[in-house]
């Protein structure tokens, strides 16, 4: 496969030092800041505006197989690393699309942080157990406490400072919004790290910049996609070559029916991967989705849970089963393991949870403010 980019080896994994072309002082610098903002802005207040679904709205979705598919890849990977008791940061937790996963894994402790302030108030009724939400109506095991913010800004170290450390940070479909900037990037991966202990788990899914670069190059313009999904470059992408000094703030519109429709930013892996090492977190894996099903729907345990969710029919009466332009959106996307450099200190104590609640009132929440 041709790659997007050419795979640039990290030597240095001296101090948190930026390794790439820095953007010019002054003025630019302050334009550069403030548009900066005005994205995560656009990108919180596309997923605020976005309603919770009837059972009946979700069933019609022109996705739901792919979403079917998309909670059997994050359930596959929490199952995988979650332990009993643990402590988790759930980073852009969105509408909380994931606590009952959490709560099957049997965790100890939840913080959720998102930007959007409507997906948070959704997490925290969906929490509660109050909301008319198409999951049924669950009252969860675990004490849990909801942060708004921007994580890719945000001093999160200082925020949870006493709520950590973490056993496993998690962030779904969400790390490639810290890729506007480096500044963001690297306060992204140092807020991860700074909450981690030491052995605890980094998991996450984020879109797969080798294939979208692929995609970008075979078609015929700046647009790709098919029924479910498009994709638009600028067009100062026009001769579609990205210089690996520039990797952060490479901009695209992305389209998903029922789903998105935001700026995003591509993520060359081989420049997190080095830039996660700069801040003690080692891969432990990284597999496109597509093969990342191949290789789980081998263990029996997934292929069942791939049939209770239904992503690719129940095996029985139920014949649906995600179409080929579903498959292709999956395919955009990846799925990572990075673990926290360090053995684990048997004598530190877990997060302390008595931040957390069982119920989680509106003064609950902690908002926090950007700089
Ligand atoms: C595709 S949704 C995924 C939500 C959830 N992780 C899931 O898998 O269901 C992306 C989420 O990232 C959040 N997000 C985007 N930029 C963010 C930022 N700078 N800080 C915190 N959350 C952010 C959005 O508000 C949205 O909830």
């Amino acid at each position: 496969m041709k790659r997007g980019y050419s795979e640039s080896s990290s030597t240095s994994l001296g101090p948190p030092q930026s390794r790439f072309k820095h953007n010019p002082e002054g003025d630019a610098q302050f334009l550069e800041d403030e548009s900066t903002k005005i994205f995560a802005r656009k990108v919180a207040d596309h997923y605020s505006a976005r309603t919770n679904q009837t059972l009946e709205e979700r069933e019609n979705s022109p996705i739901i197989h792919l979403k079917k598919l998309n909670n059997w890849i994050k359930s596959v990977l929490i199952q995988l690393y979650a332990r009993r008791g643990d402590a988790v940061l759930d980073l852009a937790c969105g509408k909380g699309g994931d606590l009952i996963k959490w709560d099957k894994a049997k965790i100890g402790y939840y913080v959720g942080v998102d930007i959007a302030e409507g997906s948070i108030e959704d997490c925290r009724t969906r929490y509660n157990g109050d909301a008319d939400h198409h999951q049924r109506r669950k009252r969860f095991t675990f004490p849990a406490r909801l942060i708004c913010g921007d994580c890719y800004e945000a001093r999160l170290d200082e925020v949870l400072a006493d709520d950590a450390p973490f056993d496993i940070c998690s962030c779904q479909f969400a790390m490639h919004y810290s890729w506007s900037t480096e500044a963001r990037a690297r306060r992204a991966l140092a807020n991860v790290s700074a909450l981690l202990r030491p052995g605890g788990t980094f998991i996450g899914t984020m879109p797969d910049a080798n294939v979208i670069v692929r995609k970008l190059r075979e078609a015929g313009g700046l647009v790709f996609g098919n029924s479910v999904y498009w994709i638009r470059f600028d067009e100062e992408f026009l001769e579609k070559k990205f210089k690996s000094s520039s990797p952060f703030g490479i901009k695209y519109k992305f389209h998903l029916e029922d789903a998105v429709d935001c700026p995003e930013w591509i993520v060359p892996f081989h420049v997190f991967k080095s830039l996660a090492e700069e801040y003690d977190l080692e891969l432990v894996f990284v597999k496109n989705s597509h093969e990342f099903v191949h290789e789980y729907m081998k263990k029996p345990e997934y292929v069942e849970l791939m049939r209770r969710l239904g992503a690719l029919g129940d095996g029985n009466q139920d014949q649906s089963t995600l179409s080929p332009d579903e498959w292709e959106v999956a395919y955009l996307y990846l799925a990572f393991v990075l673990r926290k450099r360090g053995q684990p200190d048997r004598t530190q104590a877990n997060a302390k949870r008595d931040k957390g609640q069982m119920h989680i009132s509106k003064e609950d929440i902690t908002y926090v403010n950007s700089s």
